[in-house]
């Protein structure tokens, strides 16, 4: 099969060296792909917007399937334009990725179809979300609805905070057009977990349950990040629980989209939040997550490639999914400045003296002049595998010592909370 990958970050890494692995595979090709991806697939110079572009490629090259990494060409409608021109696509229809590119269209979806999640109300004028504040007697969180690169979600720690987080995202807009709607509603505690779900419009197939690291700094300090790790399985999310969460989740949400008549074809991201009335939804994303599939798609046993294929046909049900023994560790190596100002152009040096079986994925680099340099926020994703989970970051840690770039700044304590959850056991 010839297979196109949308996309180049980590993820889209992962996805290339999980895709690599399979013997149904002739030519892998990456949209525009990334210098460490270019070892497993062509990297094509077209971008994710350019739906023609890429709707001609694959013709062209008589591409059987695509894959789209990112949520914005989803919410772009890439897999609507690709489908229309006879091209077979592992990712939503516009209609389906609204799951994750509306907040307000998710809880609503949510409320209709009984899957349980945080109490809200969606604003659409200022004045109306700022006279709803003075009402409410709980602790709240505010979101901007649409795709805010993972920035549009707001925890104010008093009402003074609350005020002025509507504010910039009502009035000064600092979101753009994600902030033309609100949602504020209740805040929720318990460890968060994320389980995504290979999905073929009809049935959802749960992946591992996956821990992600969100914060900048260890103990989750700092600002909000994209991820800074993450690893797999989250023993907070035993077996039963994933089951309990496929059955009150992810399958009636697959369900119900598809009876409101946008089937969901491709990985449905639940993340949650465990809590004492069980696991609540904190949000979808309507894609593999990042850095999760880092860590997840590394215990893929089965053909990834077979799973997409079966997904994108709608027969799932024919398709086995079977994972590896152990754990596996993500940590992610983020440039100095990250978030806020990453630098870049730092050359990255002891690429070539990593272990063979740590994996490193690409996600901020540029080859220039042959030599690998920093070129974005998160630079790097270094994922190990082991028998236990302490092993797995025992030997993540390792593979980081080997890697230098100046101002490198990472984690020390990614799947720590797995380990305390061990222990608690
Ligand atoms: P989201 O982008 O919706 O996943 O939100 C980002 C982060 O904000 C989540 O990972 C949680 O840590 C936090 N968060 C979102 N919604 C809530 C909520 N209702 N209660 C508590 N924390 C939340
Ligand atoms: N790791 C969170 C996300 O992919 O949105």
């Amino acid at each position: 099969m010839n297979v196109l990958l949308v996309g180049a970050g980590g993820r889209e890494h992962a996805m290339a060296w999980t895709l690599a692995q399979s013997p149904k595979l002739t030519k892998l090709y990456a949209a525009p792909g990334n210098p460490g991806m270019a070892a497993l697939a062509e990297c094509v110079s077209l971008r994710p917007e350019d739906h023609a572009a890429l709707a001609a490629f694959c013709r062209e090259k008589g591409v059987d399937l695509v894959l789209v990494g990112p949520e914005a060409p989803l919410a772009a409608g890439l897999t609507d334009d690709l489908l229309a021109a006879g091209v077979k696509v592992f990712g939503p229809t516009k209609a389906a990725a609204q799951i994750e590119a509306s907040k307000v269209f998710a809880k609503h979806f949510m409320a209709r179809h009984g899957i349980p999640t945080a109490r809200y109300a969606v604003f659409r004028r200022h004045a109306e979300a700022v006279r709803f504040l003075e009402t409410v007697d709980y602790p709240i969180v505010i979101k901007a609805s649409g795709l805010a690169a993972g920035k549009g979600v707001i925890l104010p720690a008093s009402k003074e905070e609350a005020l002025a987080a509507l504010e910039a995202v009502m009035v000064r807009r600092e979101f753009g057009a994600a902030g033309e709607e609100v949602v504020i509603e209740e805040r929720l505690s318990g460890p968060e977990v994320s389980l995504m779900a290979f999905c073929d419009g009809r049935r959802a197939v749960a992946m591992l349950p996956a821990q992600d690291h969100k914060r900048l700094l260890d103990g989750d300090r700092g600002p909000n990040t994209g991820g800074m790790g993450a690893y797999a399985p989250a023993p907070v999310c035993p077996p039963e629980m994933v089951d309990e969460i496929v059955e009150t989740v992810l399958q009636p949400a697959v369900s119900g989209l598809r009876l409101e008549g946008a089937p969901f074809v491709g990985v449905l991201y639940a993340g949650l939040m465990l809590t004492e009335r069980g696991p609540q939804v904190l949000e979808f994303n309507c894609r593999f997550g990042d850095p999760e599939t880092q860590a997840v798609l590394p215990l893929l046993e089965s053909d990834l490639l077979d799973l997409a294929l079966a997904c994108a046909e709608g027969r799932l049900n024919e398709a086995e999914i079977r994972w590896r023994r152990g754990a596996a560790v993500c940590v992610v190596l983020a440039s100095a400045g990250y978030p806020a100002a990453p630098e870049t152009g730092k050359p990255i040096h002891g690429l070539d003296a990593l272990p063979e079986d740590v994996l490193c994925f690409h996600a901020g680099t540029k080859s220039v002049d042959g030599r690998i340099v920093t070129a974005g926020g998160r630079v790097l994703g270094l994922t190990a595998r082991a028998a236990t989970l302490r092993e797995a970051v025992e030997k993540a840690y390792r593979a980081v010592e080997k890697v230098e770039f100046e101002g490198r700044q990472y984690r020390r304590d990614i799947a720590v909370s797995g380990l305390r959850h061990g222990i608690a056991d």
